[in-house]
């Protein structure tokens, strides 16, 4: 697919990284240069030593670049950043995105992409460990927060007969998200997979009183769901944040502030509507109460009078009402906190509440879930798909959890 700007052919930035995979980055080249684009390659140092710069120059539309010193203009990261419409980076190494997201600027690929507005496409490719190094993950997610979109990496062939995650992303798809982002700059200025789409998320625990000082809870602190609704927000949605907790919220997104599972209800039956009209996603990542006192006692309740009998009743099933009103076309998705038959459990979930995804955590593994920046997930979808998120930070997983959702609205 060719794209144009105007008269002038959109400029791509291709940032080569020195892994194995820079031999795909002459095919993205050569696709960038048959699709309309102009291409100007710059390839670390260290990148030479997987392919040459000659093979670049022959295919590019100028000659490649190496270091911030050569060449004729004297600040040509300055002109490459200013001139960029897109910069792609592929293969972008464990490397360049540890000092990508460090914000270093110490060769010419690194001070390109802090002397940008442009938007930054990043292709990871490394070795299994490297990939799934939480050092990794958290640097992407960084740059994913400031951001950059990512092509995953796949699963396949690796350097030296390995099999695993972390091959670099085929040059046809590198291309098509080049493309994508041109075409959605075009449409809706920053890129957004998520532009135009209303999304509610909830986060936090509920706090159902026992009496005016004390209230039944649980240890959810809110992080995940904050994360889905910051991740949503920066991906373009139109977002509103129903929490039960004081975290800060970002500037853009709408925040309702409730306690109970009663004012959750509401504040969700309000942003939804009778008919689901109000909204395209629901993420129900607040760790509702199934029990809440039948009543409230209006005046502390005293040690001397005993220990008192409290009476509990179910709270109705929010997400549950939310997928009875459900309109076509409408993703709802569902968390499952578990300890112990984490998949079977979620898969019953999954059914019994008639939502397209539940993403699934044991909270009782290190690192996992409640009150934690980090989170290991399984995404479990209603067409018996399962995408498995080793521990990362909660950004991360809010992404990949997007990641689903944006595939299920274009599938709709
Ligand atoms: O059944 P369980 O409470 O484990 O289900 C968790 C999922 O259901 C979460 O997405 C949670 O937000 C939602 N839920 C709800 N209303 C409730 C209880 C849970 O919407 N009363």
């Amino acid at each position: 697919m060719a794209v144009q700007r105007g008269t002038e052919p959109p400029f791509v930035v291709l940032g080569v990284g020195a892994g194995i995979a820079a031999y795909k980055a002459v095919e993205v080249c050569r696709r960038l240069v048959d699709a309309g684009m102009h291409v100007a390659p710059v390839l670390t140092e260290q990148a030479q030593r997987f392919v040459g710069r000659t093979t670049f120059d022959a295919l590019a539309s100028e000659p490649a670049r190496v270091s911030v010193w050569e060449g004729d203009a004297p600040i040509a990261h300055t002109r490459l950043g200013q001139l960029a419409d897109v910069v792609v980076v592929a293969p972008a190494t464990a490397d360049v995105l540890g000092r990508a997201a460090a914000g270093l600027a110490d060769d010419l690929l690194t001070t390109t992409l802090v002397a940008t507005r442009a938007v930054v496409v990043l292709c990871p490719a490394m070795h299994t460990e490297m990939w799934e190094h939480p050092a990794v993950q958290d640097n992407l997610a960084v740059l994913r927060r400031r951001g950059a979109v990512v092509v995953p990496p796949e699963t396949g062939r690796l350097a030296g007969g390995d099999v695993g995650a972390g091959r670099l992303a085929d040059p046809e798809r590198i291309v098509d998200a080049v493309v994508q982002v041109l075409a959605s700059r075009a449409r809706s200025g920053p890129a957004g997979d998520l532009a135009g789409r209303r999304v509610l998320v909830t986060a936090g625990g509920t706090r159902e009183p026992i009496d005016p000082v004390r209230v039944i809870t649980n240890r959810s602190s809110g992080k995940q769901g904050h994360a889905v609704a910051e991740a949503a927000r920066r991906r373009g949605a139109e977002v509103v944040l129903v929490t039960t907790t004081s975290l800060p919220v970002p500037a853009g997104i709408e925040v309702v502030r409730v306690e109970t599972a009663a004012e959750l209800e509401t504040a969700v039956a309000d942003r939804v509507g009778a008919d689901g009209e109000g909204v395209d996603v629901v993420v129900m990542a607040a760790a509702v109460a199934d029990f809440r006192p039948v009543a409230t006692a209006s005046s502390k309740l005293h040690k001397v009078d005993g220990p008192p009998s409290i009476v509990l009743e179910p709270t109705p099933d929010i997400l549950t009402g939310v997928a009875s009103r459900r309109r076509p076309g409408q993703v709802l998705v569902g968390f499952a906190a578990e300890t112990d038959d984490l998949v079977e459990r979620a898969r019953a979930k999954l059914v019994a509440k008639g939502v397209d995804l539940v993403v699934a955590n044991d909270v009782s593994a290190p690192g996992v879930g409640f009150d934690h920046d980090t989170n290991a997930v399984s995404i479990l979808g209603a067409d018996g798909t399962v995408t498995e998120v080793p521990l990362t930070s909660k950004g991360a997983v809010a992404d990949a959890i997007l990641d689903r959702v944006v595939a299920l609205l274009a599938s709709r």
